[in-house]
């Protein structure tokens, strides 16, 4: 890491300014040695900047391919695309692979002597008009080459749930077939004796995803790994590195009282409310107090710059809960965002059958209750609400909760 960390406010960290990682980007190393992975986490809360990091600074001889397929619906457009990102990264390793000469990927080369810039993925559609159909063809191709060769390959594959959703909007048909093939390349071979490996990255996760999909068994091989949520001490260690680095003044609550306003830490809040304290130092050239941090707050909630950010927490569960959670979700929220201390369960489950019956939807008891902890789950793993003591929930983030108040209690 680089001495002082410049601030992100929404854009990937670069590697060197990377911070509170290094334990557990040894981990992920370590994980891809014999499998493939799963890597889930709310949005804005660093994936991108860790697999940037695993992409810099490649490990174990591993050859990193960085693919970003948030809108990608079709699986040809998947695989050229990763081809297209490959030549355009590796064009040695890439000519070599393919040099002699293989029936798709490798005719298409030979008769291309120099590559213009529009890419190795126009090449390959100008030359096969078929080539939305061959995407199998393709990526066997692409693989039995990689492994007939002495590379090692690291595909990073960013918001793969997303694409999984787009294929089932534009080609319900392939979306089976396209987690079937995927799959039998991640079993065969061997995922200790693959020179292949996958590394998939969503901050929608996978598993509801497929599961609504009813495609749960077509991912049950991947390992799944959490990112690490910031813990208190590294929230406070943040802003007081840099705030301190600035040569910034501050009272020594100020850490604190930004850690305890947070609550589970969203990085990129933590981000943002570090910049405006910053800001309001070199505005008023005061010695900053925890008054001070709360006005950072007041501020972050109304600026433009946080307010799509926010507004993401608020559409997704319109996007990725399916009814009647869709509106539990909406109904709890907006009745917990009220309560200054939070709710019990108890209080929540009797909202949460009361909404069931306005929106007729008849359940016997044991259903609801299971519904209710399904809801409970996903809010909890998406950010939303957090278990403060036994039986008892509030909003996660002070931050988020502040928002959902102010718009849409
Ligand atoms: N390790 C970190 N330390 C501090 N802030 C971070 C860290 N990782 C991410 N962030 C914040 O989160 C924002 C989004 O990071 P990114 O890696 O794009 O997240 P994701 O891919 O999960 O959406 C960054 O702009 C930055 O504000
Ligand atoms: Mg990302």
């Amino acid at each position: 890491m680089k001495n002082l960390p410049d601030f992100y406010t929404g854009a990937p960290l670069d590697p060197d300014d990377l911070a509170f990682r290094d334990e557990f980007v040894a981990e992920l190393w370590d994980e891809l040695r014999t499998q493939h992975v799963v890597l889930s986490a709310p949005r804005r809360t660093g994936k991108t900047s860790v697999m940037d990091h695993l992409a810099a600074y490649p490990k174990n001889d591993f050859v990193p391919i960085s693919v970003f397929v948030q809108d990608i619906g079709h699986p040809a457009d998947f695989i050229l695309l990763m081809l297209d990102l490959f030549h355009e990264k590796h064009p040695k390793i890439f000519r070599d692979l393919f040099r002699s000469g293989g029936k798709f990927i490798g005719s298409v080369l030979g008769t291309i002597k120099e590559i213009d810039f529009s890419g190795i993925k126009v090449g390959l559609r100008e030359k096969d008009p078929n080539w939305q159909n061959n995407w199998k063809s393709y990526g066997d191709e692409f693989f039995s080459e990689v492994r007939k060769s002495e590379h090692k390959i690291l595909l990073l594959v960013d918001e793969f749930p997303d694409m999984i959703v787009n294929m089932n909007k534009h080609h319900p048909e392939l979306v089976r077939p396209f987690l079937a093939w995927f799959r039998g390349h991640r079993l065969s071979p061997h995922p200790k004796k693959d020179s292949v490996r996958w590394l998939i990255c969503g901050s929608v996760n996978l598993s509801s995803t497929l599961d609504v999909l009813g495609c749960l068994d077509e991912i049950n091989d991947l390992h799944d790994i959490a990112l690490p949520v910031l813990t208190n001490e590294q929230v406070k260690q943040f802003v007081e590195n840099m705030l301190a680095g600035r040569g910034v003044e501050f009272s020594e609550k100020v850490p604190t009282r930004v850690a305890a306003t947070l609550g589970r830490p969203v990085p990129l809040f933590l981000q943002m409310v570090t910049v405006n304290l910053h800001r309001s130092w070199k505005r008023d050239g005061q010695k900053l107090t925890v008054r001070d941090v709360d006005a950072a707050f007041d501020e972050l909630i109304v600026s433009s710059g946080a307010r799509d950010k926010l507004q993401h927490f608020y559409s997704r569960i319109e996007q990725y809960y399916q009814s009647p959670k869709k509106e539990a979700a909406y109904a709890l929220l907006a009745n917990l965002c009220l309560s200054p201390d939070g709710l019990t369960r108890d209080a929540l489950l009797a909202d949460f059958t009361r909404i069931l019956h306005e929106h007729n939807h008849p359940s016997t008891s044991d259903v609801r209750k299971s519904l209710f902890n399904q809801l409970m789950r996903d809010l909890e793993n998406d950010f939303y609400v957090a278990e403060i003591k036994a039986n008892h929930f509030d909003f996660a983030s002070g931050l988020i909760k502040q928002w959902w108040k102010k718009y849409y209690a």
